[in-house]
């Protein structure tokens, strides 16, 4: 169901996308990296789930979006191990081809192992921690062997990898190159929201060669166009046999601008709501993905070094729609009362474009188009405003 508001697992549920698709396929038919790079709820998730699902290989998929957490600026290394072995257990379990994983992932914890690892258990919690990266990448040459073994790829999946930046004391440039080097068989797709920050992970990387730049092939992933977000909510709603008004649709699409998870939660709670005969309120629909974005926003700033300096050229941006550097600095300084220089106030702009909270074009920085993505941002920043009062 295109309305399904989980990530989308299937290409029958996932609209358009077909050349995105083929880009990350062929690149993992021809063991090429790839890098998914687009804002939030554009269907980065999604889409690769789909791609890497139809080229039928063993799969890890680590979500690194469960280490996440706006209070730590840092995540220890074993936290991320148990993950990582998590989604290696869960890859065990899908793939009988990786089966014979699961005793050499015992060994490398030095535990007897039979079935599956409990890593949440104390034992195995102390030894989470003596985990080196070299044993990740040597479990990962086993895989690879194996999956090959078995004539199929090992495809590692790391969604939301500018995290990776944050985990403490894992040297992932080492694991990655030596995978690059050794691990013919396996393909690294990586995927993120900050596209300025993945940048970063990918090239803080590089110590003995240039290589992710050259080596990793980019795959952006937009907004919906105009008349893709009116197509792809009539087919929903023609999925879901529910009829609705053109000019409501446009009014939606005027509101959500191009973002397919707003168009999504709009499609089901809408449909829902019809076919319960309880009246659809477009309103709470734009109140819920405001409050999301809002949290995200108030998140960020709460735990940045200067959240007055954000909320006020957030501020500046809410009063004069489009700005250049010059415009918003005499706005935000005056919004705050005192003077924030000029370089500064560059500096926080291009951390807000990297999270995708402003827009660059040209010389001018505005907030984001969508009703949602606007409004919460600026309530967020009202809010901390306010704490200062
Ligand atoms: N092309 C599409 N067709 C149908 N539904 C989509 C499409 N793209 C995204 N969606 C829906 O939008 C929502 C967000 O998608 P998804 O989680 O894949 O995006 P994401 O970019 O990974 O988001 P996040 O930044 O939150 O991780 C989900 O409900 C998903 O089902
Ligand atoms: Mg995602």
């Amino acid at each position: 169901m295109l309305f399904s508001t989980r990530p989308k697992e299937d290409r029958r549920d996932l609209y358009d996308r077909e050349r995105e698709i083929d880009m990350i396929k062929e690149s993992i038919e021809r063991r090429e990296w790839v890098s998914v790079i687009g804002p939030k709820r554009v269907g980065k998730t999604s889409l690769v789930n789909v791609a890497v699902k139809e080229t039928n290989n063993a799969v890890i998929q680590v979500n690194l979006m469960r280490l996440y957490d706006p209070r730590k600026k840092q995540y220890p290394k074993e936290d991320f191990i148990r993950l990582f072995l998590e989604s290696v257990n869960t890859s065990i379990r899908n793939y009988t081809a990786l089966g014979k994983a699961i005793r050499i992932v015992s060994n490398i914890l030095g535990v007897e192992g039979q079935g599956e690892l409990d890593l949440n258990s104390l034992k195995l919690k102390a030894r989470l921690k003596r985990l080196r990266g070299q044993d990740i990448s040597y479990l990962l040459s086993e895989m690879n062997s194996l999956a090959r073994d078995n004539g199929k790829k090992l495809v590692v999946v790391l969604d939301e990898s500018q995290e990776l930046s944050k985990v403490m004391g894992v040297n992932f440039s080492s694991i990655f190159h030596h995978v690059y080097d050794n691990c013919e068989n396996t393909v690294i797709v990586f995927t993120g929201s900050q596209s300025r920050l993945v940048e970063r992970v990918l090239r803080n990387m590089e110590y003995s060669e240039p290589f992710f730049g050259r080596y990793i092939r980019t795959v952006p992933l937009g907004r919906f166009t105009r008349d893709q977000s009116v197509d792809f909510l009539e087919r929903g709603f023609r999925e879901e046999g529910v009829k609705v008004e053109r000019d409501v649709i446009e009014g939606v699409v005027d509101l959500l601008d191009g973002i397919p998870g707003w168009l999504t939660l709009f499609g089901s709670e809408y449909s829902f709501g019809v076919k319960h005969g309880l009246k659809p309120n477009l309103e709470k629909i734009v109140d819920r993905a405001t409050e999301e974005v809002k949290s995200e926003v108030l998140n960020f700033l709460e735990a940045s070094q200067s959240p007055f300096r954000y909320s006020a050229i957030i501020l500046a941006l809410d009063r004069v729609r489009s700005a250049t550097l010059n415009e918003i600095v005499k706005v935000a300084s005056s919004i705050l009362g005192e003077e924030i220089p000029e370089p500064r106030v560059y500096e926080m702009l291009k951390r807000l474009v990297d999270l995708e909270f402003v827009m660059k074009d040209g010389d001018r920085y505005k907030l984001q188009p969508d009703e949602p993505g606007m409004r919460g941002t600026v309530m967020a920043a009202k809010e901390i405003l306010q704490g200062r009062e």
